[in-house]
């Protein structure tokens, strides 16, 4: 869970504006076709950006945060998103009740995993889409140890154990600390199996230049409910 009591969230945010490196979100929305009857849940919201991406595309969107000022931030934007404060692994809301469930870079943050992604595919109506978005695994499990575009990546301990993985952001001067945890593929990919999710689709996307070119920064995921 990324720090959340005096942290400079609004200036993290402001200073990361217009950074939309979610292709498979996007094209989700597109695949699902938009309309005003597509209820859909922003896991771990945040302030709320990916929440306004899809209310842009015709979702009606209801945000959950566990982080208080994660939702004042949320529902308070210019542009704002309903949101509400609950743990992702006890949704507040009834089975089967929407078609889209987007975690966008927030399970790799939540200690109890595979309840929100079992709680996920309870609200998720038949033929609902779960979209997720994480650190890939392989990043979080080790380090470049240069800067350089041929930087040798080092995993000095485990990539199949799970273990914490604390990230600095430092964006335009504004440096926060993320406590995640690192956990392999095989565990995500046993939550969406334990919650009855069909895989549909990965991607890993490539960073146009650099060191990221040779490993991926994010792994995104589209899962069904069959
Ligand atoms: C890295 S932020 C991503 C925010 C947003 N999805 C985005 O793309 O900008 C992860 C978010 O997950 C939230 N979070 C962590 N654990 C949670 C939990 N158990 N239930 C709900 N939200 C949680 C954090 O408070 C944080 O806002």
């Amino acid at each position: 869970m990324a720090d959340d009591g005096g942290a400079d969230w609004a200036g993290y945010y402001a200073a990361s504006a217009g950074r939309e490196p979610r292709p498979l979100l996007l094209a989700a929305c597109q695949e699902l076709g938009a309309g005003q009857d597509r209820l859909a849940i922003d896991l771990g919201c945040g302030e709320g950006r990916t929440g306004r991406v899809l209310q842009s595309r015709g979702y009606q969107v209801a945000g959950v945060d566990a982080a208080p000022t994660m939702v004042r931030l949320a529902t308070s934007h210019e542009v704002p998103e309903p949101a509400v404060l609950a743990d992702a692994a006890a949704l507040p809301f009834r089975d089967g009740a929407f078609g889209l469930v987007v975690a966008y870079m927030s399970l790799h943050d939540m200690d109890r995993m595979p309840e929100a992604v079992a709680e996920a595919a309870r609200v998720l109506d038949h033929g609902g889409r779960l979209v997720l978005a994480i650190p890939h695994p392989v990043n979080s499990a080790g380090s470049f140890q240069a800067r350089g575009a041929d930087a040798p990546f080092t995993i000095a301990g485990s990539y199949v154990d799970p273990g914490p993985a604390d990230w600095v952001m430092d964006r335009s001067g504004v440096r926060l600390t993320f406590h995640s945890e690192h956990r392999p593929l095989e565990s995500y990919s046993r939550a969406l199996e334990g919650a009855g999710l069909l895989i549909e689709a990965i991607r890993e996307p490539r960073a146009p230049d650099g060191r990221w070119q040779r490993i991926p920064l994010s792994l995104q995921l589209r899962a069904v409910k069959p």
